[in-house]
């Protein structure tokens, strides 16, 4: 592959609802991504080798985010490869563009696309390479936040060539995130992540629907696992737990859903989880690799 259409910018497209967008994309969250996309790195390389992806690929990263997957996908694709990371948030994609130059990365391009709405009429918005020439699409975490599905999904169906693969990490039952034997309070709080994302049009349970429809639309199941984990406190995915913890209360008291005294209240319990033993469970993650046929 030697031609790289979208190098040079991000091509504005849609216009986009990165300030709807419920988790936001400020600083702060743009580094917790990399936290937690460096807690996740080495389940994210295993199921891309499972799914075939590798050198000279034509990949797709769909709600790329900062990029933090897409310039391992990069290193993974290399120079003779393409990665097109396509997300709706302008900063992150700003990121993206500049890491991928810092690390003289030619091969990862960024795209500014709203994946909750339909393409252009007559296109899905992706010319280069054509419909149908794209070997694989990665999407983690984008689906839950999606109103609609079918603008997203009708994008895989046609980018992917027969044998691509999709692979996909996303949740299949939010509320199992709990604490014991304490977690009263965070029972609260992840109930009100659930209304809250739900009240945006979002599912955090996505993953128990998205079968049905990938099936519709001529999609094989290939690979299917949970990565549901249950740790003491200092695991690295207790950590990733708690990181989200410091950061997304915050912006569920802005948007005046958690009130201050719920916040005390979570900060007690988790202090007191941490001078007694505590086990802490994920939201209960899937990993599925889909191919199209
Ligand atoms: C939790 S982040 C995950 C980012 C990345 N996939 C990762 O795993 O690190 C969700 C991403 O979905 C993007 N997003 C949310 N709604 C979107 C939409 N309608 N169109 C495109 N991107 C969207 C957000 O901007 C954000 O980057």
């Amino acid at each position: 592959m030697s031609a790289h259409p979208h190098q040079s910018d991000t091509v504005q497209s849609d216009l986009h609802p990165s300030d709807s967008y419920v988790l936001g994309c400020d600083r702060e969250e743009l580094e917790r991504l990399g936290r937690q996309h460096a807690i996740w790195r080495d389940d994210c390389r295993r199921v891309w080798r499972q799914a075939g992806f590798g050198s000279g690929q034509r990949l797709l990263d769909l709600g790329c985010g900062p990029g933090f997957a897409s310039l391992d996908l990069a290193d993974l694709v290399g120079r003779h490869g393409l990665v097109l990371g396509i997300d709706s948030a302008a900063p992150y994609l700003q990121h993206l563009r500049e890491r991928a130059r810092h690390l003289d990365l030619p091969q990862l391009q960024a795209l500014q696309r709203d994946l909750g709405a339909p393409a252009p009429a007559g296109s899905m918005g992706l010319d280069h390479p054509a419909p149908g020439a794209w070997d694989g699409a990665w999407c983690r975490w984008l689906a839950m936040f999606l109103p609609q599905l079918d603008p997203l999904l009708d994008l895989v169906q046609q980018a992917l060539r027969p044998g691509g693969a999709l692979v996909l990490h996303e949740y299949v039952r939010w509320d199992t995130f709990s604490l014991h034997p304490q977690g009263a309070m965070l029972q609260r709080f992840v109930a009100c992540c659930i209304r809250h994302w739900r009240d945006h049009g979002g599912d955090p349970d996505v993953a128990s629907r998205l079968p049905a429809l990938l099936e519709r639309r001529g999609f094989r199941l290939a690979h299917g696992r949970s990565l549901m984990a249950c740790s003491a406190g200092t695991a690295p995915k207790a950590l990733w737990l708690q990181d989200f913890l410091a950061s997304y209360p915050s912006q569920l008291m802005a948007a005046g859903v958690w009130s201050p005294s719920e916040q005390e209240a979570l900060r007690s319990e988790l202090e007191q989880a941490q001078r007694h033993a505590s086990l802490w469970v994920t939201p209960a993650l899937v990993e599925m690799v889909w191919i199209r046929c």
